[in-house]
């Protein structure tokens, strides 16, 4: 298990070594292949997962089939806690969208950590909340941006987790389709793909399959606001 990777998960932030080490040992590991379902939404579920290396999609599908994700988690982030915290089944799909491992923890064990130490509470409540607020910022940007500027968001976003600075600017390998990005932004492919071609015509950013190079970060996020 890699301890660095879980150090940075909100439930083993505030542990010291013994008890971190303690948690660790009572994870499983799982590995995912890409595009493999970890759970669909409406299943029944009693276990919280932490990613430690990969990326998943958390997505919901309507009735007539059409696709929203509600996010992309990488190493460090955790799922799986509010069928725990609001009994009932899972309220999204997990799917890898590259090879990943995870590591997961039982709701026993998890609501037993709860009670016996404090800070993990404090640490989950903190992650939750900061969900919270991302999720009003999300709702806000459907009624109040344009496409343009959620895509614009959206790579800021993925760039902020995922990239990595290299001279030629920010390298962004999200790993997502451009119906994927499309569905993370509630847009339709089309409409997001104009608005990629436009920032790649004006020199803000580069395009290449399933990963940008973004050349002029603050225009970006300027575009995003
Ligand atoms: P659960 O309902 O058990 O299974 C699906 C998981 O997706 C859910 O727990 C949360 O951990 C996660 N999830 C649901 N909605 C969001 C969201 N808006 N942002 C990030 N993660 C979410």
């Amino acid at each position: 298990m890699d301890n660095d990777v879980l150090r940075q998960a909100p439930l083993f932030s505030g542990l010291d070594d013994e008890a971190a080490e303690s948690l660790g040992s009572q994870m499983s590991a799982t590995r995912l292949r890409r595009g493999e379902v970890l759970f669909h939404e409406g299943d029944e579920g009693d276990r919280l997962y932490i990613v430690t290396d990969g990326k998943i999609k958390l997505g919901r599908s309507s009735a007539d089939g059409r696709e929203n994700l509600l996010a992309i988690l990488g190493p460090g982030q955790m799922f799986g806690e509010l069928s725990l915290f609001d009994p009932g089944p899972r309220s999204a799909t997990a799917t890898a969208v590259t090879d990943s491992e995870l590591n997961s923890l039982g709701h026993d064990e998890l609501t037993k950590w709860l009670n016996d130490h404090p800070n993990v509470s404090r640490a989950l409540l903190n992650q939750l909340a900061s969900r919270l607020r991302r999720t009003n910022d999300v709702v806000a940007d459907l009624v109040f941006s344009d496409v343009p500027g959620r895509v614009a968001k959206a790579l800021i976003d993925l760039s902020q987790r995922f990239g990595r600075k290299a001279d030629d600017g920010i390298h962004v390998h999200h790993d997502l389709t451009q119906e994927e990005l499309a569905q993370l932004v509630g847009a339709s492919r089309e409409t997001v793909n104009k608005a990629l071609a436009d920032f790649a015509m004006r020199g803000w950013l580069r395009l290449e399959p399933r990963s940008v190079v973004i050349i002029e970060p603050d225009r970006l996020a300027k575009r995003a606001r």
